[in-house]
């Protein structure tokens, strides 16, 4: 997979030189290149910013640079084949929140393209006119605001990049972790078996696989009533097993007319 990022400080883009990531550029699994927005400046100062247009704080990156670098991004040939339009995603607190089913998306697409904005955003016009070249895709980490876009980048190219066959050594461990089945992942223990005063759950000393199975899954639920009930509601209840319902009940969910519900504590 290639991916280009286009951005003004390239040297935060340097831990993508390590870990994971950075061994599957080595293996050529993936093909990351850093682009430095002001190399595609045209001006003595090597300006990318301006101030806003009707006022306001802070300053909005000049469409000019950002056309010149994702120009060149555009005519490049990639694995994908020529009639597939790179993604570009727009790192912003105003887009769309990233998920792991679009990290799933964008690992099935031959070529990623981000473009890190800093200060108060991009020229809504250097968007517009991408938008005739790349499918452009606006993606917010989360409801908060980073200082620019390329903190959202490192988090994105790993969530995406470890999803590339060959990347991560265990392709088991990405089916028990947390989102891959829309539930948060269980709690895990190692050596020593006590600790501290502490002993890990018994089931996991008893070599029932079954047992284990269903302990971890009874756990997958609680955590995630508790931290995220939200991604409840989009639990498929026709698919849940006695002991399912038996914990999410515990957790203070029972199944009401096919959909997860909570119980109601002042009613029951
Ligand atoms: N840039 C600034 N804030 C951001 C956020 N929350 N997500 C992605 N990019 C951003």
């Amino acid at each position: 997979m290639r991916i280009d990022v286009v951005t003004i400080f390239p040297e935060y883009l340097a831990a993508l030189e390590l870990s994971l990531i950075g061994k599957a550029r080595q293996d050529g699994l993936l093909d990351v290149r850093v682009h430095d927005l002001r190399e595609y400046t045209t001006d003595r100062h090597r300006t990318v910013d301006d101030t806003p247009y009707g006022g306001g704080a802070g300053m909005v990156m000049k469409p000019e640079p950002w056309a010149l670098a994702l120009q060149p991004l555009v005519a490049e040939p990639v694995a994908a084949g020529p009639t597939v339009r790179p993604t570009l995603v727009v790192p912003s607190p105003a887009g769309e929140v990233f998920t792991q089913a679009m990290a799933h998306e964008f690992a099935s697409l031959g070529h990623l393209v981000f473009a890190c904005g800093r200060y108060e955003g991009i020229d809504e016009r250097a968007i517009e006119w991408a938008g005739e070249h790349f499918e452009v895709r606006p993606v917010s980490l989360g409801d908060y605001v980073l200082n620019g876009g390329e903190v959202a980048v490192l988090a994105m190219v790993e969530a995406v990049g470890r999803l590339i066959p060959g990347v991560v050594g265990n392709p088991e461990s990405l089916v028990e972790e947390s989102h891959a089945d829309g539930l948060l992942e269980y709690p895990v223990f190692t050596k020593p078996s006590s600790w501290r005063g502490r002993d890990i759950p018994e089931v996991l000393l008893s070599g029932n696989h079954a047992k284990i199975a269903q302990f971890r899954r009874a756990e997958q639920f609680r955590r995630t009533a508790v931290r995220r009930p939200d991604l409840l509601a989009s639990v498929d209840a026709a698919g849940l097993t006695a002991t399912d319902r038996a914990a999410l009940s515990e957790a203070g969910f029972d199944v009401v007319d096919g959909l997860l519900v909570r119980r109601d504590p002042a009613g029951s």
